[in-house]
């Protein structure tokens, strides 16, 4: 059995939670391989609907395991919160495992974030003020906590004196802010520790046995390609990286597993926070998308961007990651437009170009070269073949196919799990 990546093609929020939750009926294991409790990812299933920001979307199936690889950074308060509520609603969450090498979000992660992004003034990032920018800071500085540490009180009651020493100076001397308690942090994750025992794992290895028992696997993204601090919108950006490549590193499986990625692209593009956006819609039609869509941040309730689909960023984010396959989603939400334009290259300083610049100053200066289509204007909701789309609907699916050079394998035309069309199977 495969091994399948479902990866963010734009800026986040392109409907992953949806795909992978529709996908997981067939797999052993999903995983979460990176980002944090910055994800908000939506399901709506018979259980109800979800908003998950840890938790993998293949949850609510009974024979699943969910893993939060060692690629994800933990904040245990948002975890046991989201385990409470899915319990509430009848899911089992007794096959969700924690990778024993998942870095901890601390307070003082979440406190900096907030305090960080007001020192930038007016080049604030609009993170989600989750601690997720200090948490991955804290990994790669070697100053990290990792969730195994929990299980040994000593170890780390030493490791916590000395990482929170370090930050109560940062905290008080640079931001002029209170220190924490070294007694309440300890007591408080020990507590978490202690309920999250035993779903602490060695998650590489149970990764290891499923994919020798032939079972499918999902690798689920967080975040999008172009929020990826090397390929993305740099600085404006996320703090790990949400391409394929990095669901190996993140789950601790070897990349010559990975047989199916998956690209999740918007039918438009939106974003959320600051940074570029080079279709983005300052006007009416912007207004009507993100009122048609309900776009608004499902992590923060911000509004969010809205504007035409980029094929310039759509060729990155397919070459980048390898998709083999893509998923369109929230189609439905073009509806009414009776035209749509698709974004084919930049204009930039006189000259056309089809790739996207790596440097934020130069990609504010792109404007947009479009080539506009027809809308179809009627509703396609309800629609589970891909014969039965309206003509316009099929011939905007495979314009962009041609301009990506990227088969499309799923077309989404709602929110809940069944307003779905496979166009192709994925496996
Ligand atoms: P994720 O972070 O990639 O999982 O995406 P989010 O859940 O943050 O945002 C996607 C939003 O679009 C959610 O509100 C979904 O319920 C919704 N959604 C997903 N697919 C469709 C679709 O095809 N049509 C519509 N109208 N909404 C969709
Ligand atoms: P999902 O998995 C959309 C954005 C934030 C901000 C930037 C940095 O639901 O697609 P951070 O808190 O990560 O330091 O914020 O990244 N961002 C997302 N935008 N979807 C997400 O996740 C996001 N996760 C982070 O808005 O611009
Ligand atoms: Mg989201």
């Amino acid at each position: 059995m495969p091994v399948i990546a479902v990866i963010g093609a734009q800026w986040g929020d392109e409907g992953k939670g949806k795909v992978v939750d529709l996908l997981a009926e067939k797999a052993g294991v999903v995983a979460r391989f990176s980002g944090g409790d910055n994800a908000g990812h939506t399901v709506i299933n018979p259980y109800g609907e979800f908003r998950l920001h840890l938790i993998p979307s293949g949850i609510f199936y009974p024979y699943t395991v969910a893993i939060i690889g060692n690629g994800v950074v933990i904040n245990p308060a948002v975890l046991l919160d989201e385990i409470a509520q899915l319990n509430q609603c009848g899911v089992n969450t007794t096959r969700l495992f924690i990778s024993d090498r998942a870095h901890l979000i601390m307070p003082y992660h979440i406190l900096l974030d907030r305090l960080e992004e007001e020192s930038r003034a007016g080049k604030a990032i609009g993170t989600t003020g989750k601690g997720i920018g200090p948490a991955f800071a804290d990994k790669a500085a070697r100053l990290g906590i990792r969730i195994g540490d929990l299980l040994d009180k000593e170890t780390f009651l030493e490791r916590l004196r000395f990482i929170l020493d370090y930050k109560n100076t940062i905290l008080t001397k640079i931001y002029g802010a209170s220190p924490l308690s070294l007694d309440e942090v300890y007591a408080q994750y020990c507590q978490y520790g202690e309920r999250l025992a035993a779903r602490i794992r060695e998650t590489d290895i149970m990764l290891e046995e499923a994919l020798n028992r032939d079972e499918l696997v999902i690798l689920e993204g967080a975040q999008g390609t172009l929020l990826d601090p090397d390929f993305g919108t740099y600085p404006y950006t996320t703090s790990s990286s949400p391409l394929a490549s990095s669901g190996c590193l993140g789950a601790g499986i070897s990349p010559t597993r990975i047989s199916r990625i998956l690209g999740v692209f918007k039918a438009y593009c939106t974003r959320v926070g600051s940074g570029p956006l080079p279709t983005e819609l300052k006007d009416e039609t912007g207004d009507l998308i993100r009122e048609r869509g309900h776009e608004y941040g499902t992590t923060t309730g911000r509004p969010r961007r809205c504007g035409w689909f980029d094929t310039v960023v759509a060729r990155l984010s397919t070459r980048i990651n390898g998709f083999t396959g893509a998923a369109i989603t929230r189609l439905d939400v073009l509806n009414a437009l009776p035209r749509l334009k698709i974004c084919v290259g930049y204009r930039l300083n006189g000259k056309s170009v089809d790739y996207f610049p790596s440097n934020i100053t130069t990609l504010e200066k792109c404007q947009p070269i479009y080539e506009e289509l027809e809308g179809w204007q009627a509703p396609i909701s309800d629609i589970r073949q891909y014969e039965q789309l309206p003509a316009q609907a099929r011939q905007y699916i495979a314009r962009l196919e041609e301009l990506i050079s990227c088969p499309v394998n799923i077309i989404s035309v709602g929110a809940r799990r069944e307003q779905t069309i496979i166009k192709t199977p994925v496996i």
